[in-house]
């Protein structure tokens, strides 16, 4: 029999604030395209640093559109890592391109500099048409931005930033988001911060802005008419509950962010030293990591299904996490991908896991976590005094 959870996953962060703010827009007329969108934006935008922001339903759909200003289309390549969660992949399927996979460095996770460069002399070589460069902030750590804009600029490519993991990143001190032409956040519950759903994108290019509204809104652009359509377009747009409830989040981001930050350091302090576990590290660029999940990396695989069952039966759940997507059934039946090929995203994705995290956590269940995995790694636990926890 499963046992009940005693810590949950991942547990967003809803105050009075945020209750208030969606309970005023459902005493309002106005539950669309309304002044909560455009404030939330406006919002969004300053804290990336960036001109504009532009509110969709997801964070997928971010990408997907961000793909489209691009000008990706069928038979193009975009070149970005199988390290992420599909979607970073999928939104380049959507337009009918290909998805080219770039293995990633071991110690942020993030992109691999010198791989993209050698992946990309490849394909140019070859005479492909590669178009953009869609590198992915991942677990909130930013990736190493100047090369890969850099490279960008020297063959004319577009770079997107897959920000959906790290709203409040910094990047030698610049907020992730706009350091490429577009960036795009998710605010699905278990992020930072939360919209229920949703997302947004982030540019300095005010054509992309107009661009992104008349995309999100079945093509309608700014000056056209009511039912008038300039181009092919969707339903991505953000409605104004889940707009005000982002507003109210984004307020209080700094506040959640340092939330997080303290329970990364709880669980440092408890397993730094711990054999077996390995604890998340900090890239050299990275100048402020928006703390999303807490991922260790245990000694092999089977360490890390033993830890995963070890967990479950004290009813804390965590997850394997990412396995890479060029391994996904569907991947590998469309592309041929195979084993092999990008080993450091493969390790990582054998031994990666995610423990229970959000800003509310206590230490006792930090605690909890950090005892049941030593022992699932054979380090036994032992006094509740950080830094001399654990005895092996
Ligand atoms: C790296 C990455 N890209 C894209 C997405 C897609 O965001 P959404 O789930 O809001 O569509 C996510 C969400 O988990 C993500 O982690």
């Amino acid at each position: 029999m499963t046992p009940p959870t005693t810590v949950p996953m991942c547990l967003p962060e809803i105050s009075d604030a945020e209750r208030d703010a969606v309970l005023e827009v459902l005493s309002s007329p106005v539950l669309a395209l309304g002044p909560r969108l455009s404030a939330f934006e406006a919002a969004v935008a300053e804290t990336a640093g960036a001109l504009h922001g532009v509110g969709v339903n997801s964070g997928t759909s971010g990408l997907h559109l961000a793909m489209i200003a691009a000008g990706v289309g069928e038979g193009d390549v975009v070149l970005t890592t199988p390290f992420s969660f599909v979607a970073s992949a999928n939104c380049v399927l959507y337009e009918r391109a290909r998805p080219v996979f770039v293995d990633i460095e071991p110690v942020a996770l993030t992109i691999d500099v010198e791989a993209l460069e050698d992946r990309l002399g490849r394909l140019l070589a070859e005479g492909a048409r590669v178009k953009a460069i869609l590198p992915v902030h991942v677990f909130g750590q930013p990736c190493d931005m100047d090369p890969i804009l850099a490279l960008a600029s020297r063959h004319g490519l577009t770079v997107v930033e897959d920000a959906c993991e790290a709203i409040g990143a910094t990047y030698k001190g610049r907020p992730v988001g706009a350091l490429g032409r577009a960036g795009v956040f998710a605010f699905y519950p278990n992020k930072q911060m939360t919209t229920g759903e949703g997302g947004m994108i982030v540019t300095d290019d005010a054509r992309w802005d107009d661009l992104f509204r008349s995309l999100r809104n079945q093509g309608r652009d700014v000056f056209d008419g009511w039912l008038e359509h300039s181009r092919l377009g969707y339903n991505y747009r953000l409605d104004e509950m889940s707009a005000a409830l982002g507003l109210a989040q984004v307020a209080r981001l700094e506040t959640l962010l340092v939330a997080r930050q303290r329970v990364a350091e709880w669980y440092g302090e408890r397993l730094r030293g711990v054999e077996g576990i390995e604890l998340p590290s900090r890239a050299p660029w990275t100048t402020r990591t928006s703390w999303f999940v807490y991922v260790v990396r245990l000694a092999s695989g089977e360490a890390r299904t033993a830890a995963i069952e070890a967990l479950a039966a004290r009813g804390i759940p965590s997850r394997a996490y990412f396995p890479p997507i060029h391994l996904q059934s569907f991947y590998r039946e469309r592309f041929g991908h195979r084993l092999g090929e990008f080993p450091i995203a493969e390790d990582a994705g054998r031994r990666c896991l995610a423990l229970p995290f959000f800003p509310s956590m206590s230490a006792s269940q930090v605690d909890l976590v950090c005892e049941v995995l030593s022992a699932a790694v054979g380090a036994r636990w032992e006094s509740s005094d950080p830094g001399c926890r654990v005895v092996t």
